[in-house]
């Protein structure tokens, strides 16, 4: 990839500036030589392609130029841990101008204060305190580095089909292996064998539950029966490290039938008006409340509410029944940048965040931009809970069938999930195809 590209266009965003990216350390297991898998800084990677701990990169934007800092391998480190590439060969992969040691980062910055970016970890904000004290994060700095990576590339795109086929594989292993009496656990340990074959890791945390309305409902208990509902929510890494994200639900018995395939429909079609609305310019906060009122017409025609259907999707009733947004952008990172500020990197002074509980969940609420990766992901969900509260606060008597809806209860949560890229004048799904409709899912099932 081409890192120094890359870097040349953040200089053009932000002329005339110092800019410190600082990579990861490696997180410490319990004892110092013994540690978590090592993941990268999104940013640091994006800009410098390197996979490993303890590095800095300091680009001056006025002259072009960039300095990588890192640690020479000493002695220890290779009785340890193998050795590793000398500084010289890694700054020459990044594309960097120059080298230095880790330990000439304070004296480099000395008297200067570089624009720098949120720390997502602790570590890397104890080391931006030891270097600048008190410094915020640049807000031209995050939307800069946000307007490059929102839009990816023909390579990134190629990782991300590639984590997609992955995805696929580890899809298609699910649906052979559902059907009633089999232990959740049990299916879901043969998945991470699956995703293991594929030569990637978990994109995140995988979703495999017959409680789909727990929208991150991790760790997997019970067993399948008949009558329940899987939701099946599970992303695999591509070699570069970008990620899949892909959801399907499907009847345990493999076929489809009464309220959830009623749900189902109704998420389908939401997901089909989302895709169809897509293009550069209309705006995703627009899509999503599209797709919330959507949504409640689904409901409306199995008469579980009725009513003025527009102004109850305007006051919020679909945050009942859809409460996270529509999709979010993904890269490197599955929930792309949202460590950057979700709000810096998903909205601005013109697209502000909704208050409104539902919406108020979306990520990201701009414009569409072509290249944009994102995900469209629907969902329709019964929470006991939730249908609790909303009828507590009574604010939508009249309009919510409270005794018809409670009803519903134990159907669980229907979410359907594909990975999609803004075309210049549409949307495509990106990856092979993964079954999705009714026929499908039943075919990869039987
Ligand atoms: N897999 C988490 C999400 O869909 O956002
Ligand atoms: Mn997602
Ligand atoms: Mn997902």
């Amino acid at each position: 990839m081409d890192h120094r590209g890359r870097r040349s266009r953040l200089a053009q965003l932000l002329p005339d500036s110092l800019v410190l990216l600082l990579g990861h350390t490696a997180t410490v297991r319990d004892h110092p030589a013994d540690h978590h898998p090592f993941r990268q800084d999104a940013t640091f990677l994006y800009f410098t392609g390197l996979d490993e701990p303890d590095a800095a990169l300091l680009v001056d934007t006025a002259s072009g130029e960039s300095t990588l800092f890192g640690v020479e391998p000493d002695l220890e480190d290779i009785v340890w841990h193998g050795p590793r590439p000398p500084l010289a060969e890694r700054a020459a992969t990044a594309g960097a101008d120059s080298y230095r040691s880790a330990s000439d980062l304070p004296s480099a910055l000395a008297g200067r204060t570089p624009l720098t970016l949120p720390a997502p970890r602790p570590s890397q904000r104890d080391q931006l305190q030891d270097l600048l004290g008190d410094v915020a994060p640049s807000h031209d700095l995050i939307r800069a580095v946000a307007q490059l990576r929102e839009v990816k590339d023909e390579e990134e795109i190629a990782e991300i089909d590639q984590a997609l086929e992955r995805a696929r594989r580890l899809h298609a292993a699910a649906m052979a292996a559902i059907s009633p009496g089999c232990e959740v656990a049990a299916v879901a340990r043969h998945l991470g064998e699956v995703v293991a074959g594929t030569g990637g890791e978990w994109a995140y945390p995988v979703i495999f539950t017959t409680h789909g309305e727990v929208l991150h409902q991790f760790g997997q208990t019970g067993r399948m029966e008949a009558g329940d509902l899987l939701l099946h929510d599970g992303g695999v890494t591509s070699d570069g490290g970008y990620a899949s994200d892909v959801t399907r639900t499907m009847p345990v018995t493999g076929t489809f039938d009464g309220r959830a395939e009623a749900l189902y429909d109704i998420v389908f079609d939401a997901q089909a008006l989302a895709l169809a609305m897509m293009r550069p310019g209309v705006a995703w906060r627009d899509v999503h409340h599209a797709v919330g009122r959507k949504i409640l017409e689904g409901f409306a025609d199995l008469g579980l509410c009725g009513g003025d259907l527009d102004a109850a999707a305007e006051d919020g009733a679909y945050g009942l029944v859809f409460p996270h947004g529509v999709g979010h952008l993904l890269g490197i990172e599955v929930h792309d940048m949202e460590g950057l500020g979700e709000d810096l990197v998903g909205y601005d002074a013109e697209f502000v965040r909704s208050d409104v509980f539902g919406p108020s969940n979306l990520r990201f609420g701009k414009p569409l931009r072509e290249g944009m990766v994102i995900t469209v992901e629907p969902g329709a969900y019964l929470i006991g809970p939730l249908i609790e509260r909303f009828r507590a606060d009574g604010d939508f008597d009249g309009f919510w069938d409270w005794e018809r809806l409670e009803d519903w209860v134990g159907v669980g949560g229907v979410r359907i999930e594909d990975v999609v890229r803004v075309t210049v004048d549409g949307a495509e799904v990106l990856g092979p195809p993964i079954p999705r409709t009714k026929p499908e899912v039943e075919e990869a099932m039987a």
